[in-house]
């Protein structure tokens, strides 16, 4: 497996692959953003296509999961939980306080990914999508705790100490 930050040359693969998990996004727009971090994931190094993508803006300090995908025949392989494995550690190498998200009530996919990797539930925002209309959760992990090299070597881990 090989994650990296997503480049150029990757923008229509992801962009495909966005779609094909159900996003709509501008990736060339996304890549502009300085706030913006894209990170991509390869089950084997040298693929030239991406299988993974994991997208999050960073505002003050916090992060916030936007998009995070990947492709139908990579699926149950370990690509978004060390997606969301790097973008934790980003978030611990510059002090920020806690990554954020909103999921469908009913992606249970999502949601056991999340709770595996420590995050809480938090409200539900009623009729949040569209397309069709569902309630979203609220998920959240806070970062009040720092010491964690590695934050994808202990599954048990909810805070990461500071
Ligand atoms: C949700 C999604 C990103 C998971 O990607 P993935 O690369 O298959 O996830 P991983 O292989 O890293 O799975 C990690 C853990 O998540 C949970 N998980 C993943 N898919 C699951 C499923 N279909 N059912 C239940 N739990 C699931 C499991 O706890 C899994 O650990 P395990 O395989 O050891 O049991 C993927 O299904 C996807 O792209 N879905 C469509 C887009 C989407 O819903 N994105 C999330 C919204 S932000």
């Amino acid at each position: 497996m090989r994650i990296s930050s997503m480049t150029t040359a990757e923008v229509d693969a992801i962009s495909e692959l966005a779609n094909e998990c159900g996003f709509h996004l501008e990736m060339t727009l996304e890549l502009e953003r300085k706030f913006a971090h894209i990170w991509v994931a390869r089950v084997n190094s040298d693929s030239v296509k991406p299988d993974a993508f994991l997208l999050a803006w960073q505002a003050a300090d916090e992060m916030d999961i936007i998009a995070l995908g990947t492709a139908a025949n990579a699926r149950r392989l370990g690509l978004a939980r060390a997606l969301v494995g790097e973008l934790l550690q980003f978030a611990v190498n510059n002090a920020m306080d806690r990554i954020l998200l909103e999921v469908r009530n009913s992606n249970a996919a999502a949601i056991h990914l999340y709770q595996s990797l420590g995050f809480h539930t938090g409200r539900i925002r009623e009729a949040y999508y569209s397309d069709p209309t569902e309630d979203g959760i609220e998920m959240s992990l806070i970062i009040d705790a720092l010491g964690c090299n590695n934050p994808m070597s202990d599954s048990q881990y909810v805070e990461v100490r500071k």
